[in-house]
């Protein structure tokens, strides 16, 4: 089989992580163009990834090279666009989580990918991880049980990435759209994918703009343009699944916390589980309440996390592997994100209608 031509869009922070992903796989893809509006950082991805073709316009690029498959990796007011344009291109598509910026975009993009029979696979990275294999190996094994109740934190005392993370007309909202989903969607995974029913949640901006920028982790490449600060400083909400399960999700870029937190804890009828940063089961044996922590580091790896990440998608593209993060798994987040921002704008709990 030819190798898989691949083609980037969006040549920012974590296009780094796909590239790499890209190059790991060298026999069996090949980079040929990259896209970006930023004419200046495009060149310089290029020239340091050796990639061929550069385009400004990706509706230019679709049109003038042969393409199998497409990383979208713009900002995220950008994905539905340049996902619809590469799938009705005939390309395959990696979309950046979260897939959209609401779930009436997702449905779209999932709908074109159905329309041209193409994969599109989310950027829900932690299914790719360690931990997540070695943890859903146990639950599915039934260890835990019946899995009722979870928890999943992903906060950030001053953590926002700055540029268009806090606008949100580029980014759709804050940390929980930026940062819940993975946690969300994570803890979907692990217990099998229910589908959510209602949520109840709440967003504060109490802090916002002073602290913008201040990130020391994950920061944005676009911080030249010019972007207004409009998200909220962190969300929390409690979902309900269709399985009994609720699930309790804080997420945050600031909040007045000791120090940066993100776990996740599974509590079923025979055992519980977390993830923190290393995986410990907490159940009973002959009467004695017993705390297990299987042996070695358990830990996630962020060492080949993307790698994984775009093997599974290559290969599905290829049509050797199952895709491990579906299009419509992105939807349901979508769901979960929409519904959370109604209810904390309501007041009220929001149902999620089918
Ligand atoms: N999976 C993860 O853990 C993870 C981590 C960070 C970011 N992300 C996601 O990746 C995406 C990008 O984030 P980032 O940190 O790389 O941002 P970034 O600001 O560093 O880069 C975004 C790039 O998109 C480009 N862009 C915007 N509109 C475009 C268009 N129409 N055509 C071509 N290029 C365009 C910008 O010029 C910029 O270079 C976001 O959706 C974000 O949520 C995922």
């Amino acid at each position: 089989m030819a190798k898989t031509k691949i083609a980037i869009i969006g040549c920012g922070g974590i296009s780094n992580c796909h590239i790499a992903g890209y190059k790991a796989l060298s026999d069996i893809c090949e980079v040929v163009a990259c896209c970006d509006i930023d004419a200046v950082k495009l060149a310089n991805y290029a020239k340091v990834n050796n990639i061929p073709a550069t385009y400004t316009d990706y509706n230019e690029m679709l049109a003038k090279e042969q393409i199998d498959a497409v990383s979208v990796c713009t900002w995220n007011a950008e994905h539905k666009n340049a996902t619809i344009a590469a799938l009705n291109a005939g390309c395959n598509v990696l979309c950046e989580k979260p897939m959209a910026m609401n779930e009436a975009e997702a449905i779209e993009m999932q709908k074109t990918a159905e329309k041209n029979g193409k994969l599109l696979q989310i950027g829900f990275v932690r299914r790719f991880g360690n931990d997540a294999d070695i943890l859903k190996k146990f639950i599915d094994a039934g260890d835990l049980g019946d899995i009722y109740y979870a928890k999943a934190t992903y906060l950030r005392r001053n953590g926002c990435p700055g540029g268009w993370f806090g606008d949100k007309e580029y980014s759709g909202g804050g940390p929980l759209i930026d940062l819940g989903v993975h946690v969300i969607d994570l803890v979907r995974y692990l217990t099998g994918c229910p589908k959510p029913i209602s949520v109840y949640g709440v967003t504060y901006d109490n802090l916002g703009p002073a602290r913008a920028g201040g990130a020391k982790g994950w920061v944005s490449t676009s911080l030249n343009k010019e972007f207004k600060y409009t998200v909220e400083d962190m969300a929390s909400a409690m979902i309900k699944f269709d399985n009994g399960m609720t699930l309790l999700v804080e997420a945050s870029f600031n909040l007045n916390l000791k120090n940066d937190t993100g776990n996740i804890e599974l509590f079923g009828t025979k055992a519980g589980a977390r993830i923190d940063p290393n995986i410990e089961f907490f159940g009973v044996q002959n009467d004695m309440l017993v705390d297990i922590r299987p042996a070695g580091n358990t830990a996630l790896d962020f060492n080949g996390l993307f790698e994984r990440e775009i093997r599974g998608f290559v290969t599905a593209a290829r049509g050797e592997s199952e895709c491990r993060a579906k299009a419509e798994d992105g939807v349901m987040l979508m769901k979960i994100i929409d519904a959370i921002y109604k209810s904390a704008a309501t007041g009220h709990e929001a149902i999620i209608e089918y």
